[in-house]
């Protein structure tokens, strides 16, 4: 180390360069090295979240991290565009790539490992990672309804993630409900060790989930969005007022009237996804929606 002589370091001068190596988030573009520090983490006694991604990072995810990283001494994410989720090729394509922007964020939301395989990495040609799970009807209703095939993807990518990353805990948001519940009821089944965290989703000021696809709208349009939010709390505030077809009809009438192409407005049991008769408060109730605007899908969600 050099030394200066009369050149007075500040305190904080001479701590930030240290301060800065701790905060850097190390980025791998192959598991083997981040396999072997997971490893030596966990053979301290560590505990690993796992927050997977596809990368076009928001402060969704950044709270996905942070509260990760209130928990645990080791938070690793990934960035992985995956293929096998997207029944539409056009979305696949439009899908907003900014893994300069989203490095930064992962930083200063304190992550300490980012992973962004290739598709041959998480897809080798040598073998078949495609997962024959039968997920029980829950991937037949809402977005498995009107994205087939999708929850497969999902369920493939993560499995296959969780294979090479290998951590204690799993982050997802609430945003993607029908996601998170299937990823529950995947760990169930195939008895994966790892504990599911599930982060309330993060919104806007204006109630707007934050959503990476929220990139594509205009400023009118973002500003629209905001009536999904208002939507569903005015179904939740209507709960015990109209049945749940007449909540659902409302949701529905009211979002086309914003201008929206809605897709589904349902509610369901928040555990198994089924059709709810009635809400009598018995059970937990989700109200989910998927909507478009401006070419844009946004999906949604609030508990009863
Ligand atoms: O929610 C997402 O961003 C993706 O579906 C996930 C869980 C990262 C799998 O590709």
């Amino acid at each position: 180390m050099q030394h200066c002589k009369n050149v007075k370091v500040t305190h904080k001068e001479k701590w930030l360069p240290f301060a800065q190596s701790f905060l850097m988030t190390k980025v791998f573009h192959t598991i083997d090295q981040l396999a072997e520090l997971i490893y030596s983490h966990k053979k301290e006694g560590q505990t690993v979240a796992f927050v997977p991604t596809m990368g076009a990072l928001h402060e969704g995810h950044a709270s996905l991290i942070i509260e990760a990283k209130k928990k645990h001494p080791i938070v690793v994410s990934s960035i992985f565009v995956n293929p096998t989720q997207f029944n539409d090729p056009s979305d696949l394509e439009k899908y907003p790539r900014t893994l300069e922007k989203d490095t930064i964020i992962c930083r200063e939301a304190g992550l300490d490992y980012l992973y962004v395989p290739t598709v041959h990495e998480i897809y080798p040609p040598s073998f078949n990672t495609t997962l024959d799970l039968d997920l029980n009807g829950l991937d037949l209703v809402m977005e498995g309804k009107f994205r087939p095939g999708h929850f497969d993807g999902v369920c493939q990518v993560v499995k296959r993630l969780l294979d090479l990353v290998m951590p204690t805990h799993l982050y997802m948001g609430q945003k993607d409900f029908q996601q998170f519940t299937i990823i529950q009821y995947m760990l169930h089944q195939l008895k994966i060790p790892v504990e599911l965290v599930v982060i309330e989703t993060s919104r806007e000021k204006s109630g707007l989930a934050r959503s990476s696809r929220n990139t594509r709208l205009s400023p009118a349009g973002i500003k629209k969005a905001s009536v999904i939010y208002r939507t569903m709390s005015a179904i939740k505030e209507k709960q015990n007022t109209l049945s749940v077809p007449e909540l659902e009809n409302y949701g529905m009438k009211r979002l086309k009237r914003a201008g929206f192409e809605p897709e589904y407005v349902t509610i369901s049991d928040s555990k198994t996804l089924k059709a709810v008769e009635k809400l009598d408060g018995k059970k937990s109730a989700v109200l989910c929606l998927a909507a478009w605007l401006e070419g844009v899908r946004l999906i949604d969600n609030i508990l009863l």
